[in-house]
Parts: structure tokens; sequence; C-alpha cells
């Protein structure tokens, strides 16, 4: 952990714990960095569900081409902290009064999952204009995946079979105009394999839109780059990734490819920090009882991983008795919550951990707070905190704009 991280860590009393603090320049450097690999004609939108933190959003802003959103609520709330930056609204199950304000909001691409869903914006839509992407669930082997959102029958989208009765219905709507089409299938891909899955995705789109003479201008091919919670250290190699975009858009000249990735950008800059409350021996395994648990970061369980962490030694004890301790043996870091499934870390090998040290988890800046249920048993919610001194690493950027282009 970087010093600036531990000094501001360090300031925080006991009562500030558990607290989730979030490294703002090292994600500005980290999605700066992601901006520089991506070649031309290939848009950034960040998706705002894998964390919405306002200031996470604003931090982000120079650096995205515009965001995805999946609700009306995130809606709104992207809009009012970035307002210029331009919105694609997806997500299933979108109702009626999200489709009206997405219109209203002027969101600049609305992914449509469905025929009933392509019906209902028509009806909302008035004398009002409107640029879609239609979502599409190719039939493709994704292998082993983390999340798999297609591919197979799932709800995500609609099989090819049915765009054509949408392509029938967008000739009867001059509001709407289709720009492409869009498909995240999977969650956990490293570069090769999204490179593969992106090339038969523009394959097929290519084929299926010739057949059509349909002109596809743009293709949203979801999000899902892999991060590694075992090996914090493998990052997702951009570099490669946005080499071989470059190859792959040689082949298709005219369009406009967009990706947008949630938890590659945002994971690495979250740390949930909290303290050791009480360490026990069970049957010959160890096990630290931490303030807060899962109801404030359900990442590991989720997941089902270790989510990894970093001892924060903390010298200061009264002393009244022996201090419990762990060392050079494995442990199970649970929380506070009345469940065999409030675990972030089992059997981890510890060289030292002490009642009274803290633990401070990494890679918890995306789906972490904002997926946990954090009404169970009524602890206190974290504490939050920004670490912003505001400077943005120079990290050359090769003739790529940031500014928004997606409109
Ligand atoms: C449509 C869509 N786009 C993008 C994402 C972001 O995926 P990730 O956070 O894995 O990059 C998701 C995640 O569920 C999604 O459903």
């Amino acid at each position: 952990m970087r010093p600036a991280l531990l000094d501001l860590i360090g300031g925080l009393t006991d009562d500030d714990l558990p607290a989730y603090v979030y490294d703002l320049p090292a994600l500005r450097q980290h999605v700066h960095a992601i901006r520089a690999a991506l070649p031309e004609r290939v848009e950034l939108l960040y998706a705002a569900k894998a964390n919405s933190d306002p200031r996470i959003v604003r931090a982000l802003t120079p650096y995205v081409d515009g965001f995805e959103v999946a609700s009306g609520g995130e809606l709104g709330h992207v809009r009012g902290l970035a307002p210029e930056a331009p919105i694609a609204f997806g997500g299933p199950g979108k109702t009626p009064a999200e489709l009206a304000r997405a219109l209203e909001a002027g969101a600049e691409r609305l992914h449509i999952e469905s025929e009933h869903e392509l019906r209902l914006l028509i009806t909302l839509l008035g004398d009002r204009n409107t640029d879609v992407l239609l979502r599409v669930n190719l039939p493709v082997d994704l292998g082993q995946v983390a999340l798999a959102m297609g591919g197979h029958p799932s709800p995500f989208g609609m099989d090819p079979t049915q765009l054509d009765r949408c392509l029938e219905l967008i000739a009867t709507a001059p509001g709407i105009r289709l720009r492409g089409l869009h498909l995240h299938l999977a969650s956990g891909l490293q570069d090769q394999a999204q490179l593969t899955l992106i090339d038969e995705m523009l394959t097929w789109a290519k084929d299926w839109a010739q057949e059509r003479a349909v002109d596809l201008a743009e293709m949203n091919v979801g999000g899902g780059m892999g991060v590694d919670y075992a090996h914090p250290h493998t990052v997702f190699d951009w570099s490669a990734f946005g080499a071989g975009l470059h190859s792959l858009l040689a082949r298709h000249p005219h369009v406009i490819l967009r990706i947008e990735p949630g938890r590659s950008v945002t994971a690495y800059c979250g740390w949930y920090v909290t303290q050791v409350l009480d360490i026990k021996s069970s049957q010959g395994e160890a096990f630290a009882v931490l303030r807060g648990g899962t109801h404030h970061l359900r990442t590991p369980a989720a997941k089902q991983h270790d989510q990894p962490f970093e001892v924060l030694p903390d010298d200061a004890w009264p002393q009244l008795w022996d201090r419990p301790e762990a060392h050079d043996e494995p442990v199970t870091l649970v929380g506070q919550l009345c469940t065999p499934k409030d675990v972030l870390a089992r059997r981890v090998m510890v060289k030292r951990l002490r009642v009274g040290d803290r633990v401070a988890f990494a890679m918890a800046g995306a789906y972490a707070w904002n997926i946990s249920h954090h009404a169970f048993l009524m602890h206190p919610h974290p504490t939050f905190h920004h670490l912003d001194d505001a400077e943005v690493p120079e990290v050359p950027v090769t003739g790529v704009p940031c500014a928004p282009r997606m409109p």
C-alpha cells in the first residue's frame, strides 16, 4: 500500500472503521492508461453499476467517452454529476417511467433488450428522436468465464432471430435511428479471450448487416475485462488489448467500437479497511473476527473468492491481558454477521495478526459496498474517504481525444 494511503488510514480513528478508502489519483492514472491504450474508433464508457460513488464518477469523467447506466436511478445520478457526459441506458426490465425519463434526459443511446421493450419505446417516443442499439445474445461457446450473461439461454438481450422483427418495427418509427448492436456476453475475460470474442461478434454482425443491407455504424461489445482477485498484480493487459483491437478494426473500417468496462476500471482504487475484534481457535483452526463484514463488502461472498488483504499492525494495546493473536498459520477472516457465509478470506497464511490490528482489503473499488446487504443486523455503515491530491499523473496519450465523442 502506498505511503499516502497509509497516512490517510493512520489518521482514521477506530470509530471511523470500517472505512472505504478510494485512491483517486491511482484511479485517474489507471483510466488514463486505459484510454491511452485504446486505438482510434474505440470509445470507452464506464459501467456505473461497478461503483457510482460521486467522486469516482467525477474523477473518471474527463477520461471516458461516456457512461453506461442500467436504471433510472443511475441515469439521474450520473447526469447530475456529469451533465455533459454522453449516457447509454441499458439493462433488462426497463419500466415505462424509466424509458420516458431516458428520453426526457436525452440519453444518447438506448440499448433495447427485446421486441416488447422496443414497442414500449415507440409508444413513448411522441415526436422525439432517439438512437438505439439492439442487444443480442449470440449463441457462442464462452468456455469457462467468471460470469456468463449470454451464449446460453438468458434474460439478457434477444436471440438473433428476433432482430428482424425489431428492424420492421424501427422502419415504422421515424424517430428511432438504429445505430448498431450491443453485446455484453461475459465478465472475467482476459485480453486474448476478449479479442477472440469481439472478433466473433464483429464478424457475425458484419454478415448479419450485409444480408439485410443495414448500416451498422456502432458495435458496443460490452465490458467484462478480467480482474484476477487471486493475483492482484496481474492486471488486464490493456496495451495488448488495444493493439489487438487496432488489428481487428482494420478489417471493419467503418465501425465505431464501444466498450463499457466497470470492474476492471475501479476495482483497484478501493480499499475496505477494518480492524480485528477477536481471534479464536476453533477445533484447531484460527478465526479472526473483524468489524464489519460481507454486509459491507459482499464481493468475496458473491464471487466465492478470498479478498486480498494487507495487515496494518497496530502496536497500541492496553496490556490488560494477553493479546489474542495468530502467527505463521492459516486464518479465516470473518465479519460480525451471524451466518457462516460471512467470510472475507478463508484459511490464508498470516505472519502475525493480533486483536486491534487493522486489515485493509484490496480490490474493493467495484461491486463492493454498492452490492452489499447493508441493512442486515443493523451494524453501522462504514465511513468513506477519498485520497485526492488532484494531481493528474503524466501518462502519455498518443493522439487519442479524451473529450466525449459519442453523439
Ligand atoms: C450490459 C453490461 N455492460 C457492462 C457491464 C460491466 O461489466 P464489468 O464490470 O464486468 O466490466 C455489465 C455488468 O454486468 C453489463 O451487464
